[in-house]
């Protein structure tokens, strides 16, 4: 196991309490983890924001397979990118409505590129990436 380090920092009492009581709403165990939660966290933004950085995303699209084409479009976009595209998963919500999700690993910058295409097709009408990592940087 990799040794951990203690360390001491100083921050207004108010912006504590403020910190606490979302852990505590959030039940995380101790202030320890929650602090190691937002370092991860910020150390995924900046990978994100290293345009050649790898990383690993997810995209839910929502899209309306009625609209021509569109069921199309989106599998000629998947299999253009079928090295990026890890995994899909498709749900038929009604009788109108699909769901997909979709695991995208690459470049930060190809995922971007991807993400963009696919929500941009006619006939989707949500799509939102949750950018995360490798999980390499964040032992
Ligand atoms: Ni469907």
């Amino acid at each position: 196991m990799e040794k951990i380090v203690r360390f001491s920092s100083t921050i207004s009492p108010k912006l504590l309490e403020q910190f606490d009581k979302i852990l505590e709403e959030r039940g995380y165990a101790n202030r320890s983890e929650g602090i190691r939660d937002l370092v991860r966290n910020f150390l995924v933004e900046s990978e994100w924001e290293e345009e050649d950085g790898e990383a690993v995303g997810s995209l839910t699209l929502l899209y309306d397979h009625d609209v021509r084409g569109v069921s199309d479009k989106l599998v000629e976009l998947q299999h253009s990118h079928h090295a990026n595209i890890l995994s899909s998963m498709h749900v038929h919500l009604d009788q109108h409505n699909c769901l997909e999700v979709l695991v995208i690993r690459g470049q930060t910058k190809e995922i971007k590129k991807i993400t963009d295409a696919l929500i941009a097709a006619r006939g989707v009408k949500h799509g939102k990436l949750v950018m995360t990592s490798s999980g390499k940087e964040l032992e």
